[in-house]
């Protein structure tokens, strides 16, 4: 009436007004109906809509659930003469989208654009008075620690009262010393996940953009903006503490933070979750029955786990020092020194990813063996080493362990030493000593920490007098830290670890030793962006700095151990050790080229040889695949005399002049399909999942194919070859129809052109059945070329062909590769041959790719978002979609994903051309237990969400 509408309002539901949306005539959102809390007054009402208009004008690009006018054109129309009083009554304007309340796994993408709102309306709200805003409400931090402390006896268990008091102390005790210095404005109050609302594009993260629901708007600490919402982030399942640093930067970045304000907001975070579950707990108790409060006490619960799983102190070190406002601490003043060592004879261990320590370090499973450590400072001090010592600060890769979800403990907090023989260990300062499994000095300034040393001290001792002994051949644990700080554990967790070890010292002055400089990340990218032609991309936008590898596992320099599903060029695994020594005995010996005479290039031809059909006896040795295609189609070319080439869409065959020519993948280049050369034909894409013709119909790409050979001959352009990978890599490892290729190899044979088969990532064992994928067709090529697994990542590729074909290409001179068929190339070559056989590898595919298929298989009744798993023994592909009906590809969820499966450890990446398919093709040396870790993470990813 009021608005002069003719709507029908449907109830929504809420804590503390009565909402209802309107719609219009033809079912049109015309807005969200609000009939104000009785308990509000009119100036509160007014102070939260004009702070809803003032955000909606001077941040337009953030929607906002303003007022719209009534028929007289106010923002609020007063309904008075009600049993209860006057209700104030408005029309506020619909935000579609929804919020991110049931959202699963928030992205930091998703996290950070909370973050960004928040610091948007606190931007807008700073100089916002009315008298409407000063009010007391239960859930202005301010109060916090009073709102604890009268809704506490709500909660039942004596043990959750009694860690719900204890955290709300320890946070009130940094808040309130700074209660004065933290600024105040008009705070929202309430930009939870809840409250802000987002906009959606098909298969993107959902991008948080709308602001609703000013109820709880009051004058208050500015920060509490942030610490509210950020705290809404931890209720999510998969997320961490560190987790909120996304919003925190965005937030930083629209409104910064002051220094007061950084201290303060760790703290504010963790009263915020003891505030809800006191409140939460008065609700349960004053509506027994209510399901939804259960439920919700659940999520507030996992907030305010998170938020108290590290102490205050730390986490604010770690916002401080990812804001990059953290000033280093200076190193430890040392009286006497802890052990009277000559610093000469204490060696100090490297134990970084990078370090060439862990050489002979690992199992055959590819985990490092136990006792690393110990291995290697014993063999320091047979080699001299009165003290060993490791490295403050580091990530120790010997402290990883493979297949972990989540980043394991590697970042030492202190140093550990090793001495030779018994060492007396004298106070370094004056303190005092308290002696149980640690033995602990406290000065005046500095807490000395002792793990595994037995005291000799107790009491007061001064400087120099005798502390404790480190018994021989054992680890002692050295740890320092300001007297105050938490006590540190002796290792810590990469993404912790700028907490740690901002309230810890480097104990190596202790010794006489120069600090270790804590290494620093993060430039890598840059500096390849500046000196590596930025084209050559990289995976993940955050990528993990990888420096070492084993078997399935690659390894960063944070210490964590990956699982690599998507190396199928180190065919037996990263690092093979078989390889290196190959490789080291045969640098030692020669490296030269094929135009001298020695065996071991004879030797590998013939090998290679003798592994395809007899047809095929004679060997090219190149470098790559690109260079391995390139050459086929030349071969073809010149054993023909013709130039034309018939190719298959949705292909790459390499970079190489001739080779791009052939590649049609709109994935690898987006002009593809319109940039071919005249002498290019490309046939229709055997893909018989999305493709023109699906399921049985797939039969019909070849009769179609090999119309358009007959019309080339019938055009007077009879194709030198026909090019295809024998099992469709580049589409997410999909079989090709059944009868493709015998049927494809006939027409172009009968044109009187060649075959060629490109085995660059199908070939060498990884289809398990079958060592080369023509084979899985029951058709054999006149050319093939290989490359990848032929060198287990060592450059190296070669054709094979017949003798006839390669005769032709006297017509082009002599052909001639500097390094491929060299002397290493051929015995690298020839290891892993050696090697796939020793180890079984193609059984292994055989076996382990059946196990991985059928468990994808099974997901895939789960998740409708997997619409089929391509593939044959170790060339698996999952190919995500949005229906199961129109199969749309789901591009930017496959994309997300993979970034999700980083998170939990595992190495994947899309592939085809609508990069929707997770191209599945491990090393072959993967076993059951990696292949479940990768499908158990799949299913998370899938279920919590990416
Ligand atoms: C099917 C196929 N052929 C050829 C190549 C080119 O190989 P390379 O990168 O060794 O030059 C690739 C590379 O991805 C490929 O997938």
């Amino acid at each position: 009436m009021n608005y002069g509408l003719q709507a029908r309002a449907t109830t929504l539901g809420s804590q503390q007004d009565k909402n209802f949306v309107v719609t219009g005539p033809d079912d049109e959102i015309v807005g969200v109906l609000k009939i104000a809390n009785p308990a509000f007054n009119a100036a509160e009402i007014e102070a939260q809509d004009l702070a809803a208009v003032r955000i909606a004008e001077t941040e337009p690009s953030l929607r906002v659930a303003v007022p719209l006018p009534n028929r007289s054109g106010e923002k609020c129309t007063a309904i008075s003469g009600l049993v209860d009083g006057t209700a104030y009554v408005r029309l506020l304007r619909y935000l579609p989208g929804g919020t991110l309340l049931d959202s699963g796994y928030l992205a930091p993408t998703a996290v950070a654009g909370l973050g960004e709102v928040a610091g948007r309306v606190s931007r807008a709200l700073e100089g916002f008075s009315h008298p409407g805003l000063d009010r007391i409400l239960q859930w202005d931090l301010r109060y916090g620690a009073d709102v604890v402390a009268e809704l506490i006896p709500h909660v039942a268990d004596p043990a959750q009262r009694a860690r719900i008091e204890a955290a709300t102390r320890d946070a009130w005790t940094r808040i309130a010393p700074r209660a004065d210095d933290l600024p105040r404005q008009a705070v929202h109050l309430d930009l939870t996940d809840a409250n802000v609302v987002v906009s959606r594009s098909a298969g993107a993260s959902p991008h948080p953009d709308g602001v609703i629901d000013f109820g709880d708007l009051s004058d208050s600490w500015a920060v509490s903006e942030l610490a509210i919402t950020v705290s809404s982030v931890l209720g999510h399942p998969g997320t961490e503490p560190t987790s909120i640093l996304p919003a925190v930067r965005a937030f930083h970045a629209v409104r910064p933070l002051t220094a007061v304000e950084v201290e303060a907001l760790w703290p504010l975070l963790v009263l915020r979750t003891a505030v809800l579950l006191v409140s939460g707990a008065q609700q349960a108790v004053l509506d027994p029955d209510n399901p939804y409060i259960t439920e919700q006490s659940d999520g507030e619960w996992r907030m305010f786990e998170q938020a108290t799983s590290v102490p205050i102190d730390v986490m604010t070190e770690v916002i401080r020092t990812d804001l990059g406002l953290a000033a280093g601490p200076g190193p430890v003043e040392v009286t006497v020194p802890l052990v009277d060592v000559d610093p000469g004879s204490v060696v100090t261990l490297d134990l970084a990813t990078t370090s060439d320590v862990y050489d002979f370090a690992f199992s055959d499973d590819g985990s490092l063996k136990p006792g690393v450590e110990d291995e290697l400072a014993r063999a320091a001090v047979q080699n001299g080493a009165r003290l060993v010592a490791t490295q403050y600060g580091q990530a120790r890769l010997s402290r990883t362990c493979k297949l972990s979800k989540e980043s394991p403990d590697v970042v030492a907090t202190g140093i550990s030493l090793w001495p030779a023989s018994s060492t007396p260990m004298v106070a370094p300062w004056d303190g005092e000593v308290i002696a149980d499994d640690v033995v602990t000095l406290r000065g005046s300034d500095y807490e000395l920490t002792l793990t595994g040393a037995h005291a000799v001290a107790s009491g007061s001792v001064s400087a120099g007098q005798p502390l404790a002994d480190a018994p021989a051949g054992q680890w002692v644990e050295v740890g320092v830290r300001p007297v105050g700080a938490p006590a540190a554990p002796l290792f810590t967790r990469f993404e912790m670890a700028p907490g740690w070890l901002a309230l810890t010292r480097d104990p190596r002055p202790l010794f006489g030793l120069p600090a270790v400089e804590v290494q620093k990340t993060g430039d890598l990218l840059s500096r390849r962006d500046a000196s590596f032609a930025p084209v050559q991309e990289f995976y993940y936008r955050k990528p993990p700095q990888i420096e070492r590898g084993r078997r399935h596992f690659l390894m960063s320099t944070a210490g964590r151990t990956y699982l690599d599903m998507v190396n199928n060029v180190t065919v037996l695994g990263h690092a093979h050790p078989r390889i290196a020594d190959t490789a080291a005995r045969q640098l030692r010996k020669l490296n030269t080229n094929s135009r001298f005479n020695y065996e071991l290039v004879v030797e590998f031809s013939e090998r290679l040889a003798a592994t395809l059909p007899d047809s095929l006896d004679t060997v090219f040795l190149v470098n790559s695949g690109s260079e391995a295609s390139d050459l086929a189609i030349r071969l073809a070319t010149a054993a023909t005399g013709r130039r034309d080439v018939v190719a298959v869409r949705e292909a790459y065959h390499g970079w190489t002049y001739g080779t791009d020519a052939v590649s049609t993948s709109t994935a690898d280049n987006p002009n593809a399909l319109a940039t071919r050369p005249d002498w290019v034909h490309a046939v229709e894409s055997p893909n018989s999942f999305r493709g023109k013709y699906r399921g049985a119909d797939a039969a019909k790409y070849a009769g179609e194919a090999v119309q358009q050979i007959e019309q080339l001959v019938a055009d007077g352009r009879p194709p030198a070859a026909f090019i295809c990978e024998s099992v469709y890599g580049n589409a997410g490892g999909m079989a090709l129809p059944d009868g493709y290729l015998q049927q494809m190899y006939a027409a172009v044979r009968a044109a009187g052109g060649l075959a060629i088969s490109d085995e660059v990532q199908v070939g060498y064992g990884r289809l398990g059945e079958w060592f080369w994928g023509f084979m899985q067709q029951d058709a054999v090529p006149d050319i093939v070329s290989i490359a990848k697994s032929t060198g287990n990542g060592y450059p190296l590729g070669a054709v094979i062909t017949s003798r006839a074909v390669a005769d032709g290409f006297r017509s082009q001179g002599y052909f001639f590769s500097s390094t491929g068929g060299s002397p290493l190339s051929c015995a690298i070559g020839m290891t892993v041959l050696d090697v796939l056989h020793d180890e079984g590898l193609q059984e292994n595919a055989l076996r382990v790719g059946a196990h991985l298929k059928a468990r994808l298989q099974a997901l895939q009744d789960k998740h409708p978002i997997i619409g089929t798993v391509h593939g044959i023994g170790l060339y698996l592909g999952v190919e995500m979609v949005r229906d199961l009906q129109t199969l749309e590809p789901a591009v930017e969820e496959t994309s997300a994903i993979c970034d999700r499966m980083l998170e939990l450890g595992v190495i994947i990446q899309p592939t085809g051309d609508h990069m929707n398919i997770l191209k599945t093709k491990p090393p072959l040396c993967i076993d059951i237990e990696a292949a479940d870790f990768y499908v158990d993470a799949l299913d998370r990813v899938l279920t919590e969400g990416w």
